[in-house]
């Protein structure tokens, strides 16, 4: 399929989901609402930052001090990719919330799946990421649309995937048991679901509000705030098979850390206001890492 096709092929998607906004019920109204405050933390900025800048949206996993932040965020799709049984040639991925593309594309370059169709709800974000895989000639291979993660199962076939994967994205979603949900519907017998994302090491008790505070500020509704445990019960429950491994160590410090050289480059990218939010949080994410209240997992549910 030509490249100008698959455009085209995303613009009647996008046209899906312009569907959804015009829906009536509460709940669905609800979820939107938030969503397009995802897409406008996200967005914000992005016209003024060159395609080519150095800029990692994962919170990274960093296994040595000497490790740049574009090794760490390389490292953390690793640690997802490799448990996920992916098949050279064969292996059909859905990656929700892929980001900016580089995830698509290193994806790709190292394991060879035959297909990967990243759904994200930023639409800059699919812009960029479809101008990414074309620079680097996979558009052939690769392709974004514009959607929700919990929504996926409207947008592709019963068992359209091997696999669905998501770095990041499930603790910003309104609705994260529909895109568990509808990630079974689209995966075939057999198929993959990995995760990652931030977990509580234990039950926050006294900490709670300033997890709470630190969630609101990164666009997470608070039912997501959930133990590794409680997030695995609610893959258990739709039938999944799970395992989950707790990475936090590896994360949180260093990321806090090297976030905290970013303050400048992040004025420039996002403005002086979010810059400051993003201080914040990270203030609020080293705190809480230290109380050892806030953990990372890696969380693969099979079919
Ligand atoms: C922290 S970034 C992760 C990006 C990427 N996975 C990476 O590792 O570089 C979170 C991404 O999730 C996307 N996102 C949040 N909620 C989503 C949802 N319900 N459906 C699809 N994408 C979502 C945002 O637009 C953003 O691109």
């Amino acid at each position: 399929m030509s490249a100008s096709a698959r455009f085209a092929c995303s613009a009647s998607k996008y046209a899906l989901f312009q569907d959804w906004l015009n829906v009536s019920d509460s709940n669905t109204e609800t979820r939107l609402a938030h969503e397009r405050g995802v897409a406008a933390f996200y967005g914000t900025g992005l016209d003024r930052v060159d395609d080519d800048l150095n800029w990692e949206l994962t919170y990274g996993l960093w296994r040595s001090a000497s490790d740049t932040y574009a090794q760490a965020a390389a490292n953390m799709w690793d640690e997802l990719f490799r448990g996920l049984s992916l098949v050279p040639g064969e292996s059909v991925v859905v990656d929700v919330a892929p980001g900016m593309g580089k995830e698509l594309i290193h994806l790709y370059e190292k394991f060879r799946p035959k297909r990967i169709v990243g759904v994200d709800l930023t639409p800059q974000h699919v812009v960029r990421s479809n101008r990414l895989i074309a620079k680097h000639g996979l558009s052939e291979h690769i392709e974004v649309i514009l959607g929700s993660g919990t929504q996926i199962d409207k947008l592709f076939g019963k068992e359209f995937a091997t696999h669905v994967i998501c770095v990041e994205g499930t603790s910003q979603m309104k609705g994260r048991v529909e895109f568990f949900r509808s990630a079974k519907a689209i995966l075939r017998p057999g198929g993959v679901l990995g995760i990652c994302d931030a977990t509580l090491r234990r039950p926050p008790g006294a900490w709670l509000p300033l997890v709470q505070l630190a969630a609101r500020a990164w666009k997470m509704p608070s039912e997501n705030i959930l133990t590794a445990p409680e997030f695995a019960a609610q893959l258990r429950d739709l039938g999944f098979n799970v395992t989950t491994q707790e990475i936090g160590d590896r994360v949180w410090a260093p990321y806090c850390r090297a976030k905290s050289k970013e303050f400048r480059s992040d004025i420039g990218r996002r403005g002086l206001a979010q810059a400051m939010g993003f201080a914040l949080i990270n203030q609020l994410l080293a705190l809480a890492d230290r109380s050892g209240t806030i953990g990372y997992s890696v969380v693969v549910g099979k079919t």
